[in-house]
C-alpha cells in the first residue's frame, strides 16, 4: 500500500476542441508510469503534479506531469517512447508511452518529451489548439 498526493494545477481554463478520450488515455498512461515509479521506489511521500497551461505565444496547450518516483533510467530516456520498451519485466507492456506519442503526434499534431528533474521524472505534452480540419483518414491506422 502506498499513498500518492495528486496535485492538479489548472492555470488556464482554455476552451478547445479535442479528442477527449484520447487525451485522457495519454494522461492516464503518463500518470500510471509515475505511480509505478513511486511504488517501485517505495516512496511513502509520493507526489504527482499535473500543470495545465496555455502558451499564448505558440498558441499551444501544455500538460506537464512531474513525479518524485526517481529518475528515468539512463538507458530508457532515449527509447522510452518506442514500442515494447519497458523496464518492468513481464508486468510492463512497453506500449503506454508509444500509444501516447502516436496520439499526440499523429492525431493532435503535437509533441511529447521527457526529462529527469530533481528526484523524479517530468513528461511534457504540447499540442496546438487552433481549430483546423482533420480528415478521418489522418487518424485511422
Ligand atoms: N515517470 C517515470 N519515471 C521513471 N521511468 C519512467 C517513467 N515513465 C516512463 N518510464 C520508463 O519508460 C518505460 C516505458 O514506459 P511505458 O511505455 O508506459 O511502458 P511500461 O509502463 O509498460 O513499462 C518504463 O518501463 C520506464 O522504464
Ligand atoms: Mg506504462
Amino acid at each position: 500500500m502506498y499513498k500518492i498526493d495528486l496535485d492538479i494545477k489548472l492555470k488556464d481554463e482554455k476552451k478547445f476542441f479535442i479528442y477527449g478520450s484520447e487525451l485522457v488515455q495519454v494522461l492516464l498512461s503518463i500518470v500510471s508510469n509515475s505511480k509505478d515509479a513511486i511504488a517501485e521506489q517505495q516512496n511513502e511521500e509520493g507526489k504527482i503534479t499535473i500543470v495545465c497551461e496555455y502558451k499564448p505565444l505558440k498558441d499551444i496547450y501544455r500538460f506537464t506531469v512531474s513525479d518524485n518516483g526517481g529518475s528515468i533510467a539512463a538507458d530508457m530516456i532515449k527509447v522510452m517512447f518506442e514500442p515494447y520498451i519497458s523496464s518492468k519485466g513481464i508486468t510492463g507492456t512497453g506500449l503506454g508511452l508509444y500509444m501516447a506519442k502516436t496520439i499526440i503526434e499523429k492525431h493532435f499534431k503535437g509533441t511529447i518529451s521527457s526529462k529527469n528533474i530533481e528526484g523524479g521524472a517530468c513528461i511534457t505534452v504540447d499540442f496546438p489548439i487552433a481549430t483546423k480540419e482533420i480528415t478521418i483518414s489522418e487518424i485511422l491506422p
